[in-house]
């Protein structure tokens, strides 16, 4: 029975799943630890998964693989695929003015006309997170480095380049030199960059060469191929993976992280996840993306060919931790402690800006606690009132992709926050929808796996060789290895929770 590996780097650290490929049971897994921080030097990456890929038994028995991985980090090789800088990653935020600057330009002086440009161009109004705004502050604040660009990748796209076994000249570890023709990406991470409309091109998807120059003054750079969904880049090198098996693993296109998340939870059009995690992300697959100027929501593509639409909120899971840290409780007390007080918490209402906003986009503001009285000055009150403020964050994410005309039937609750008691609980209320919460799981490297299943079986479809002409043999779908739904919640819904909070949020 073949095996497939999937691949998650992600910002923390980087995990590896191997899977039957026919059935998608898991077989072995291992994980390695990034370091922290918002600048990062990529070979932390190589050097995490190739300590994660021994941790999982190696990968050499394995038939594909494929990457999924943070979205917008920005990797700049020089002509010898040497990385110039530290790559930024997504939660860096020194490009917020240059940002700002890109939208102005592109409306001729109107910020309002030039979010909306933005948006029907690529998809989303740009914030600090997107690659091209990254781009402009390497123009303006370090010319002499973003005079030596040769290729913009993405993590993802590097870490694939570095298992096909490329990398800067003279490495030991990159036996093929540094070819930088031989990058390649997928449709879900290069529609994060801010230079490629994942619908231009009737569909096909297209780079935006001119927003590009826009941003770095040229666009005489290699950009990573496009593949289509079920389409391979190559093969790992032996000393990678593959060299146990016949013709060795073909390498999948990858993906961005919410994609691989969408594709590991076997999400389709009218599905909706809520995840709750460093970020808190609200996603819905579509067939059409949006195009909102008003940059709630950001058109990004899925791995799929449909298209994955995005709020993203800063203030999730550590908004619990903020609370457990306030209350001097662990994950189980801060639980029980909020379902001792009423929904609505009796008035008492935390905005959770604690760390600014993203959406609604309030880089500068900060949390506030409304209703303050002697009753709602207990540890349940307080307790509850994070966690309903959390929510209703959330909540407003949902409402953006609703005002967007994206069906919504129904909603799967993800990421680790998803496993406490209160959130469970409320979540129903706060959402007033019935809510699917599927076993915890590493879902960015399970989508990753499937894909490398689905480029498999199309290989094997077209004659077990890499197919070049995705169009003319892919397998029409991923094989069929949905996400076990281990609980599904009733609909509860307390208005009272939203319509309180709605009065005090924009009072920040
Ligand atoms: C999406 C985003 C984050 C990162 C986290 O726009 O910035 O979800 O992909 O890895």
């Amino acid at each position: 029975m073949p095996l497939v590996a999937g691949v998650d780097t992600s910002t923390q650290s980087c995990k590896i799943v191997v899977r039957d490929a026919a059935t998608g049971e898991l077989v072995r897994s291992g994980s390695a630890k990034h370091p922290d921080g918002t600048e990062v030097h990529p070979d932390h990456w190589w050097t995490a998964f190739t300590r994660a890929a021994e941790a999982a038994g190696g990968l050499a028995d394995v038939a594909a693989i494929a990457v999924g991985g943070q979205q917008h980090g920005m990797v700049v090789l020089d002509t010898e695929g040497r990385v110039i800088r530290d790559a930024l990653l997504w939660n860096d935020t020194r490009s917020a003015g240059a940002a700002e600057s890109l939208i102005t330009e592109l409306g001729d002086g109107d910020r309002a006309a030039g979010a909306q440009r933005w948006a029907d161009a690529v998809g989303s109004v740009l914030v600090a997170s997107l690659t091209v705004t990254k781009l402009r502050w390497l123009h303006d604040s370090e010319p002499e480095n973003a005079a030596k660009v040769a290729a913009v990748a993405l993590p993802h796209d590097w870490l694939s380049w570095r298992i096909a076994g490329y990398g800067p000249a003279g490495d030991p570890s990159a036996p093929l030199g540094p070819d930088l023709n031989a990058l390649f990406t997928d449709r879900s991470d290069a529609s994060g960059t801010g230079y490629y409309d994942a619908q231009g091109a009737d569909g096909a998807g297209e780079y935006r060469p001119d927003l590009l120059r826009m941003a770095l003054g040229r666009d005489d750079v290699v950009l990573p191929r496009v593949l289509g969904p079920a389409e391979s880049g190559g093969v790992a090198h032996p000393s990678v993976a593959g060299a146990d098996v016949d013709g060795g693993a073909l390498i999948g296109p990858g993906a961005g992280d919410n994609a691989g998340a969408a594709l590991g939870a076997g999400m389709t059009p009218g599905d909706v996840a809520i995840s709750i995690g460093t970020s808190g992300v609200v996603s819905a697959v579509a067939p059409r993306r949006t195009a909102d100027g008003s940059g709630a929501i950001n058109g990004f593509a899925d791995a799929t060919g449909n298209a994955l639409m995005l709020a993203v909120t800063l203030n999730a899971a550590r908004v619990l931790d903020a609370a457990r840290e306030v209350l001097g409780a662990d994950f189980d007390e801060l639980a029980s402690l909020a379902l001792r007080a009423p929904a609505g918490s009796d008035g008492l209402v935390l905005v959770p800006y604690l760390e600014g906003e993203r959406t609604p986009n309030r880089p500068d503001a900060t949390g506030t606690l409304h209703g303050i009285r002697l009753a709602t000055s207990t540890r349940p009150h307080l307790a509850r009132a994070y966690v309903e403020g959390m929510l209703c964050g959330l909540a407003d994410g949902l409402d953006a992709l609703r005002a967007q005309g994206v069906p919504v039937e129904r909603v799967m609750l993800i990421g680790g926050a998803a496993q406490s008691p209160a959130v469970q609980e409320i979540a129903p209320q706060v959402f007033g929808l019935p809510i699917a919460v599927p076993e915890p799981g590493e879902y960015v490297a399970d989508g990753a796996a499937r894909q490398a299943a689905w480029v498999l079986a199309t290989a094997e479809k077209a004659g077990s060789e890499p197919t070049t002409d995705a169009g003319a043999t892919a397998v029409p779908e991923p094989p069929a290895w949905s996400a076990t739904i281990a609980t599904t919640l009733a609909a509860d819904p307390r208005p009272v929770i939203r319509e309180q909070y709605a009065r005090v949020r924009d009072l920040v």
